[in-house]
């Protein structure tokens, strides 16, 4: 569409001196060429008419369409009579490296096993747009201001019902703090015990990268603690001794054991005795497939645990929603974290969000989703048991991915790479062991975003890669 160049002034940040010995004209030109060649004018982008740019820069009209005239001569910007002048196609093309790195990018998968993501093609957008336009509508004008940093007390209050309910949490509104995701729940909790005192704090091995490196950021060190068939090796404690320890009780990541019941009561023994405080991470602990859901470590022991969800898992990570339960004597440096963080999350959404759990759309989402993810499950269990018979195939009784041990001839790499060149994405065990250690070779497969004859053609892809990879080590 053509826009009349009166239509809507644009604003560019450009200005001339009189003072100097280049022409306003040449001022002009350098400028815009210079903000055109270095992408600071990406292609296409609007630029003022000749009247906007001469009025908000003060000089004649004249100067500003001459500038303009030996711009478009150059093949900078496109002028037509009656259009607004905008950056042109093809001077951005040749000027801008990265419209050349965008358009080398690899082609997308055919099959991506990768975890972490789960099936967004089915978010719940009529539900979610009508929790939000409810919020619009039922918002006053106060709420539009910054609110208390822990968040919209409607939605503290729903999510203390819902995580009471759904996993046992022993939490009131007060002790919540909405954030943007787990991963600035950690990074808050992180900073706050390293402004208590706090200097070591004890990570699963194996278990997200991401998280050791939030914690060093806050200034606390790292130190690892093994996982086995049990979960999380408490008694590693002992030697680690750290002042937090940041674990997922409910479904390790990434090797999908559960903590049982005697580690979790030793590890609570071992908090007390410490004083220490643990940060479990429930990441998707409401898909469970074959048995009830392990409630939440945090309602063993409040005041030691603090709780940290997400609505990445369950919805969808682009919404960065989550949230934290923190004990009384955490609190008010968390909330302090969260004021100089960002001042509190994006509060519409959480007025949507809080109407959205008391229509129960989360729950609706969730029985929905829990049968479409069982399904695919039992496709890549039983895709795996025909196509990798010596493969041990653990974690499928909850989450989204399982794990695939093979016997020690093989190499996690070369089936990767083999797998990639197949246009086949997965990660493995080595992407999340934080030190190396010499464990049989492990495949990482999430099934959450294909659909099962995807999962199946997958799986037949994936396998012809274990052999090619065998061959070449
Ligand atoms: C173990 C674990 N915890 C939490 C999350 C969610 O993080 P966030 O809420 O920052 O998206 C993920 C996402 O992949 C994860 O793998």
């Amino acid at each position: 569409m053509a826009l009349e160049e009166t239509s809507q002034p644009i604003e560019l940040l450009l200005s001339v001196s009189r003072a100097g010995s280049q022409t306003l004209g040449a001022q002009i030109e350098n400028q815009l060429r210079r903000a055109i060649r270095d992408g600071t004018l990406r292609r296409r982008a609007w630029v003022p008419s000749t009247r906007d740019l001469a009025r908000q820069i003060g000089v004649s009209r004249r100067v500003v369409v001459d500038a303009y005239a030996q711009l478009a001569a150059e093949g900078y910007l496109s002028v037509r009579q009656g259009a607004r002048p905008r950056v042109s196609e093809a001077a951005a093309a040749a000027g801008q490296g990265r419209a050349v790195v965008a358009s080398a990018a690899p082609p997308p998968p055919r099959f991506d096993f990768r975890p972490s993501v789960p099936d967004v093609s089915t978010f719940p957008r009529a539900a979610w747009l009508r929790s939000l336009r409810e919020a619009l509508a039922t918002i006053t004008d106060a709420d539009l201001g910054y609110g208390d940093p822990r968040g919209v007390e409607a939605l503290r209050s729903a999510l203390a019902d819902y995580l009471g309910r759904v996993r046992g949490v022993v939490t009131d509104p007060e002790q919540i703090v909405v954030t943007n995701g787990y991963t600035q729940g950690l990074g808050l909790v992180c900073r706050a015990l390293a402004a208590a005192g706090a200097k070591r704090i004890a990570l699963d091995d194996p278990s997200n990268p991401e998280d050791g490196l939030v914690a060093v950021r806050a200034g606390l060190q790292p130190v690892l603690i093994g996982v086995d068939e049990d979960g999380t090796r408490v008694d590693e404690l002992e030697r680690a001794d750290p002042d937090a320890v940041v674990l997922t009780p409910a479904h390790q990541h990434p090797t999908g054991v559960v903590l049982t019941g005697e580690r979790r009561t030793a590890l609570l023994a071992w908090l007390r005795e410490h004083d220490a405080i643990a940060i479990e991470d429930d990441y998707d602990a409401e898909y469970r497939y074959d048995r009830a859901a392990i409630g939440a470590l945090q309602g063993l022991d409040p005041d030691r645990v603090i709780y940290a969800g997400s609505t990445s898992k369950t919805l969808a990570p682009a919404l960065r929603l989550g949230w934290l339960v923190v004990p009384p004597s955490l609190l008010q440096a968390v909330i302090h974290e969260k004021v100089f963080a960002d001042r509190g999350t994006a509060s519409i959404e959480q007025h949507a969000f809080a109407d959205f759990l008391a229509r129960g759309q989360l729950d609706r989402h969730l029985r929905r989703m829990r049968a479409r993810y069982r399904g695919r499950r039992d496709a890549l269990v039983g895709a795996l048991t025909e196509a990798l018979p010596k493969a041990a195939v653990r974690g499928v009784a909850a989450g989204l991915h399982v794990t695939v041990e093979l016997p020690d001839s093989y190499n996690e790499q070369a089936i990767k790479e083999e797998a990639r060149d197949r246009r086949v994405e997965l990660e493995t065990m080595s992407d999340y062991r934080l030190e190396p250690r010499d464990r049989s070779p492990t495949l990482i497969l999430g099934y959450a975003q294909m659909s099962e004859p995807a999962i199946r053609a997958g799986v037949h892809e994936l396998a012809k890669a274990v052999r090619a990879a065998r061959v070449r080590v």
